[in-house]
């Protein structure tokens, strides 16, 4: 069975995925985590987002691993575990541009397919119930205004100990939603079959709790 989530940036999509995944013995899979291993080898070697052929062939020398461990799930690039340094705004905003270039999303959708195989998996990302996995049994689109978005995403950062400000996570989540949703490539849309969910003006917890309970009553049908 496979389950597809997806969204704009901080609608919930991956703590949602994560309680499912555990709830239902389900593999989780972090698309946008891969994205975000791309855009960080781009800012560690100094190359410029523009540089689109230079980024592709950077995306199809990389190794990117998604291990899963008792402590959750880590994202290894080349080797190194980067689960980490992948979650700061300057990477996010990395991981817009570079998901822009055709050759990389190409790359990344190969290796996404390939990972999900055969096995039960609830994957989130932009393009999974449009691109990745058409033909997911299970497809939602989950969303929120900009600014309750932006207000979980600046809890979160402050929570991990990151100087923000509310009124720049705004600003970045909007320009992130816009480059998202205008690209040429595979852009964030709902698939025509999709459930759209609207978690606006609902707790984190509160949205897991529709999420988990949608899942639970389309699996029973
Ligand atoms: O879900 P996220 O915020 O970690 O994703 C980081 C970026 O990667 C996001 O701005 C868009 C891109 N992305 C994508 O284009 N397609 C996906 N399936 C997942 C993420």
């Amino acid at each position: 069975m496979q389950i597809a989530i997806d969204g704009p940036a901080g609608a919930g999509k991956s703590t949602i995925s994560k309680f499912v995944a555990a709830e239902m013995g389900f593999l989780y899979i972090d698309t946008g985590a891969m994205y975000r291993a791309i855009g960080y080898k781009v800012l560690e070697n100094n190359i410029s987002l523009e540089e689109s052929e230079k980024i592709d062939t950077l995306a199809k020398e990389s190794n990117v691993e998604i291990k899963i461990s008792d402590h959750g799930q880590s994202i290894y690039l080349d080797g190194n575990d980067v689960t980490d340094k992948i979650r700061t705004p300057e990477v996010s905003m990395a991981a817009s541009k570079v998901s822009a270039i055709g050759g990389v999303r190409k790359t990344l959708v190969e290796l996404q397919r390939k990972i999900a195989g055969s096995n039960n998996v609830i994957m989130d990302g932009r393009d999974i119930g449009t691109v990745v996995l058409p033909d997911a049994e299970i497809k939602i689109f989950l969303t929120a205004t900009a600014e309750d978005r932006a207000m979980r995403r600046y809890l979160e950062l402050k929570e991990k100990g990151m100087e923000v400000n509310y009124q720049d996570v705004l600003e970045d989540m909007q320009k992130r939603d816009y480059q998202d949703s205008h690209r040429a490539e595979s852009p964030l849309k709902a698939a025509d079959d999709a459930t759209v969910i609207d978690t606006s003006g609902q707790t984190l917890g509160e949205s897991v709790q529709v999420i988990t309970d949608f899942i639970k009553s389309r699996t029973k049908a």
